[in-house]
């Protein structure tokens, strides 16, 4: 609960905007807010099953890009507002091998 907790306020608070978020942040974000729709695990829920066996048709950069701008006229939304793009792309990394390195 304590960590939860901690990751709330480290994903209100300015460490996201900022260009470099460090990767704890950015696995607490997939997991808890990507998690919030694609299922703890990615393995689907609202949103569709995102583990890179699904994703395998995705490169880094149209991924990123997905990540980015949301998928229009669906409930995935755009995380520019959140992410830069250098987090986005660490986040399609780590999506399509199932580890950030
Ligand atoms: C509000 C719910 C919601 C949240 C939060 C959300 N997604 Fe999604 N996402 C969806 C839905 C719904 C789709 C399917 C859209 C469609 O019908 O094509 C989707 C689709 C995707 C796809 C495309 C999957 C494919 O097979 O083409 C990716 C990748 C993805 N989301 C990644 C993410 C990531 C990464 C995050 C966190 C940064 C995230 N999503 C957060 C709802 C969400």
């Amino acid at each position: 609960m304590r960590n939860l907790l901690i990751a709330l306020l480290m994903w209100s608070g300015p460490a996201l905007a900022s260009d470099a978020s460090s990767t704890d942040d950015l696995i607490n974000l997939v997991k808890q807010d990507c998690g919030s729709c694609h299922g703890l695990t990615l393995k689907g829920g609202l949103g569709p099953d995102i583990r890179p066996q699904s994703l395998s048709h995705y490169d880094v950069e149209t991924l990123s890009t997905v990540v980015l701008d949301g998928i229009p006229d669906t409930a995935m939304p755009p995380w520019r507002p959140l992410l830069s793009e250098a987090d986005a792309q660490k986040i399609a990394e780590y999506l399509l091998q199932g580890d950030l390195k």
